[in-house]
């Protein structure tokens, strides 16, 4: 098994636990839609391909295991002790974990290479295929009426919008995002 698909099968099995604080669902509503656009951008982009992989594959288990709260710091070092004990190189999951770090738009943070930027856009732009996820949120978490909820959720979608800086990211999803103008203005 490759490495890419070691770490795959160890996100999918921690999802898959009753352990995961968010259940079965981010992994085919979240991080499948992640590696997708991130594998894409780094194509386009000429990024590290397997770096780029790898993060996105990991970037939430922070969430999973153990809570969204500084997630990215959790994430990052579970990262780490999983791709040693992968034998991965020490060089590369350095590259890896510092993507895990950086890779929340919401924590203003400097994105230093372009596989940090490419999963920092992948994970801002995976909002616009669980959008079911973002009313469940207003409507569960949140307790929104209907009416606030339509409001809250265009306006974290206009927020990832505004988040997506390169032109083919902003190219992949700009259907999307015209169709939830239409839909939720
Ligand atoms: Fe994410």
């Amino acid at each position: 098994m490759d490495i890419i698909e070691k770490v795959r099968q160890f996100v999918e099995d921690e999802c898959q636990k009753p352990t995961s604080k968010y259940g079965y669902e981010p992994y085919t509503n979240h991080f499948v839609p992640v590696v997708k656009y991130a594998k894409e951008l780094a194509q386009e982009l000429g990024a590290d391909e397997e770096i780029v992989e790898i993060a996105s594959w990991i970037h939430d288990i922070g969430s999973i295991m153990i809570g969204r709260e500084d997630h990215h710091i959790t994430g990052a070092k579970i990262a780490e002790e999983k791709l040693r004990e992968f034998g991965y190189p020490e060089e590369k999951i350095k590259l890896v974990k510092n993507c895990v770090l950086h890779h929340r738009g919401s924590q203003k943070m400097e994105l230093e290479t372009l596989e940090e930027q490419i999963l920092a856009e992948a994970d801002a732009m995976s909002a616009f295929d669980d959008i079911a996820s973002l009313f469940g949120a207003a409507f569960v978490c949140e307790h929104l009426t209907k009416e606030e909820s339509r409001k809250s959720v265009l306006g974290k979608l206009e927020n990832k919008w505004n988040q997506v800086k390169f032109e083919k990211s902003k190219e992949i999803i700009r259907p999307k995002f015209e169709a939830v103008k239409i839909l939720l203005k």
